[in-house]
């Protein structure tokens, strides 16, 4: 079984912190899907593998038209193996989310949104240069619910440095009923709109800020019965989402498109961030638009930390021991020793971060893994 991510190189504007691989040249939807067609059948290693959950994230996948969605998944069911009622996600924008593209969404064979709100304050939106309003991202909510999208995520950011709060966004989602949520920390990356903005002093970003809007999401969500189930992921009723969840254990992935990365074994695969040579490798029916790259030993050690780590299904010391050569489960152990004790739990062989442990993850992951 493998995981299949289809990255979706496109969005009709710039958000002021994304640092994604997308391009605002919209009339090349077209020339991208033969493409991404194509590269599906120049990867022959990959070929009659059992899906074991499908993820069209970007960059902006629901502008894609019909056609060209039916182009892709009957490529999918050409070369693959998919199982009915494994988890099929799409990542939306609000302002795409018309009735008519929610019924042909319907029609296809998506069973699960995730619908990039931000933040449900105009004030807000405005500021990241968003391509839709808050009144866009309610009404797309209750229009998908109304169609019978109950396996819905929204993603939400906080620490934004404005005098708005995370709670009117928190409020408005309780009050939707929504069953997952992906809740990201501000991160200021290189080369954005918003780094600019701060090389020249005219945003500045408040740490305090995001750790008081950290407080109240975690009060607001545990309150309401939603489970603290990854660093950024909360859910009710054990709806964890499938796809991300098995990069967190460490199963394999493919991914296809520009940008779009891959895991089988200790090989890690990468494609160009770059639609035009994207285009131009996979018509040249040659895998140039890829690189690949055998991981170490020690650089798939500390993969396995941060990644097992992340998620409530935690570490097992013993699958360590097993996995890596000795010395590596000693430095484990020392490293361990090190790290503050209010950050993770153990229980016989598995270690979980706490609360505390999940907000200052970072610092968990500097302190156990191979510099
Ligand atoms: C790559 S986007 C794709 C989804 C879709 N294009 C959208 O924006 O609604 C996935 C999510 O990553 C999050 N994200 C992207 N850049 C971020 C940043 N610098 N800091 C925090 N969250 C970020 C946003 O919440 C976004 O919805
Ligand atoms: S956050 Fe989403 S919509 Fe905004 S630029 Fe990034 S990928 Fe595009």
């Amino acid at each position: 079984m493998i995981g299949l991510y289809i990255h979706v190189p496109f969005c009709k504007k710039a958000c002021i912190y994304c640092d994604f691989h997308f391009s605002t040249k919209l009339n090349q939807t077209e020339q991208f899907t033969n493409a991404l067609c194509q590269e599906i059948h120049l990867q022959e290693r990959v070929h009659k593998e059992t899906l074991s959950s499908i993820y069209f994230g970007g960059g902006t996948p629901t502008l894609l038209d019909s056609t060209q969605f039916q182009a892709i998944f009957t490529t999918l069911q050409n070369y693959f193996h998919i199982p009915p009622n494994i988890e099929i996600t799409i990542e939306a924008n609000p302002d795409d989310l018309t009735p008519q593209k929610l019924n042909l969404l319907k029609q296809l064979p998506f069973n699960r949104l995730s619908i990039g709100v931000q933040s449900f304050n105009q004030r807000e939106l405005a500021w990241m240069n968003r391509s839709h309003t808050a009144k866009q991202a309610e009404y797309s909510i209750k229009k998908a619910q109304d169609i019978g999208f109950f396996n819905l995520n929204i993603d939400l950011i906080y620490g934004l440095p404005s005098v708005e709060s995370i709670q009117q966004s928190l409020e408005k989602t309780l009050a939707l009923n929504i069953s997952h949520l992906s809740i990201y920390q501000l991160t200021v990356e290189p080369k954005t709109k918003l780094a600019f903005e701060i090389e020249n002093a005219r945003v500045t970003i408040d740490e305090k800020k995001a750790l008081d809007d950290h407080q109240i999401i975690m009060q607001t969500l545990t309150q309401n019965n939603y489970e603290h189930y990854e660093v950024s992921n909360f859910c009710r009723d054990k709806k964890y989402a499938v796809h991300n969840s098995n990069y967190w254990k460490g199963f394999d992935y493919i991914g296809f498109g520009p940008s779009a990365h891959s895991k089988i074994g200790a090989l890690r695969m990468c494609n160009i961030s770059n639609n035009q040579r994207y285009y131009k490798g996979v018509s040249a029916q040659t895998l140039a638009f890829q690189t690949q790259e055998k991981l170490d030993e020690q650089a798939r050690y500390n993969e396995f930390i941060i990644t097992r780590l992340r998620a409530k299904w935690g570490l097992d010391v013993l699958d360590l021991k097993h996995t890596f050569a000795p010395h590596f489960y000693q430095y484990f152990n020392q490293a361990l020793l090190s790290l503050n004790p209010l950050w993770y739990s153990r229980e016989d062989q598995l270690i979980t971060l706490t609360e505390q442990g999940m907000l200052f993850s970072n610092r968990v992951y500097l302190a156990l893994i191979m510099a």
